[in-house]
């Protein structure tokens, strides 16, 4: 079996890796497509290394967190061949740049009948990772105003989407030419960032989720509501916030996807199979060219999610 592996942050293609042996409650999956995230780039730099060591997640692959492709070795909800798609516990979970991955099945949902194998392997993630913020962090309701900055990336086209699905009022930020993409998935106002800063918006809004982690609370409050709801990507360097929750009636929340959540995935895929969700690839790489894909990461302009052919299913 093949894989990436990581060697003094040199990501190496492994063609001899051993095959995942499975625990209790896991099904052997074998990947077909699987994504290249921001997190990915940071891994390989090194940035999680201690984290994923003492969380036992120190496996010999250390990079993919979502993937699409079929089930090998099943159990009673899931038999051998059916399509499926899903996404990795960040820390413990076996990583999917690498051909088979044993995972548990908390974590995986029959693929939409609608996508291909390519287009599911760019979905789940950042899908359920703004499902979760908005609807269970944020609660948002039909009417709220709701600002996405970051709104075009892996994260961004899903949180428009998802946001616009729960009834919001959809203000996005993002870069140039995303204006007439991000309208036609449901936001109402799009916001340039080389040109604008959002402090030039006049209303306030129920949540700000930065999906770029360049905000922080003490200068957004002014722009929530009351009961606003502030949600940074990486909870890691905003606990000055979440100490402050305590003093003021506008909350910062911590977002962090760590469980398996079936419920949600099979929620997404009924979202996809119903016309309410698209799914976009920016970009499409064979396994072998892996580094042209890390280094995609590093553009500007992106929509959606890259994406690497793993391996035939
Ligand atoms: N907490 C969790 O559970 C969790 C789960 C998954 C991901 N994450 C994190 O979520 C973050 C977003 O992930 P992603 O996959 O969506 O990243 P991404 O694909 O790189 O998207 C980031 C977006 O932010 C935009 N952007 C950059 N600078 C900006 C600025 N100053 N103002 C407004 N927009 C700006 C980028 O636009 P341009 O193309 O113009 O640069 C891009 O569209 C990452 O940090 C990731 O690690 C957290």
């Amino acid at each position: 079996m093949q894989g990436l592996r990581l060697v003094k942050k040199d990501l190496v293609m492994d063609p001899a890796l051993p095959m995942p042996q499975l625990k209790k409650g896991q099904v052997l999956v074998k990947v077909a497509y699987a994504s290249v995230n921001p997190t990915d780039a940071d891994v390989a730099a090194g940035k999680y290394a201690l984290m994923l060591k003492l969380s036992g997640g120190n496996h010999a692959v250390k990079t993919g967190l979502e993937f699409s492709g079929t089930i090998e070795q099943g159990n009673d909800t899931f038999a051998k061949g059916d399509k499926v798609f899903g996404y990795v516990d960040l820390m413990a979970g076996q990583k999917t740049h690498q051909q088979y991955i044993a995972i548990n099945a908390q974590f995986i949902a029959h693929m939409p009948t609608s996508l291909s194998f390519e287009k599911a392997a760019a979905l789940p993630l950042g899908a359920l990772t703004t499902l979760v913020a908005l609807q269970d962090l944020a609660q948002v309701k039909a009417g709220n105003p709701v600002l996405i900055n970051g709104a075009s990336g892996g994260l961004g086209v899903y949180a428009v989407q998802i946001a616009n699905n729960l009834g919001a009022n959809v203000t996005a930020v993002a870069g140039p030419n995303q204006e007439d993409f991000l309208k036609s998935l449901g936001a109402s106002q799009v916001l340039n960032y080389h040109e604008h800063s959002i402090s030039e918006l006049p209303q306030t809004f129920e949540a700000i989720v930065d999906l770029t982690d360049n905000l922080r609370f003490k200068h957004i409050k002014h722009m929530l509501t009351q009961t606003g709801k502030f949600i940074p990507t990486d909870p890691t360097k905003h606990l000055g916030a979440f100490l402050g929750n305590v003093t003021t009636s506008k909350k910062t929340k911590y977002l962090m996807v760590a469980n398996g959540d079936s419920q949600k995935l099979k929620q997404i895929a009924a979202w996809v199979d119903d016309g309410k969700l698209q799914t976009f690839v920016d970009s499409v790489y064979d396994f072998s060219g892996y580094h042209s894909a890390f280094n995609r990461l590093e553009a500007t302009g992106k929509r959606g999610r890259i994406v690497m052919k793993v391996g035939e299913v």
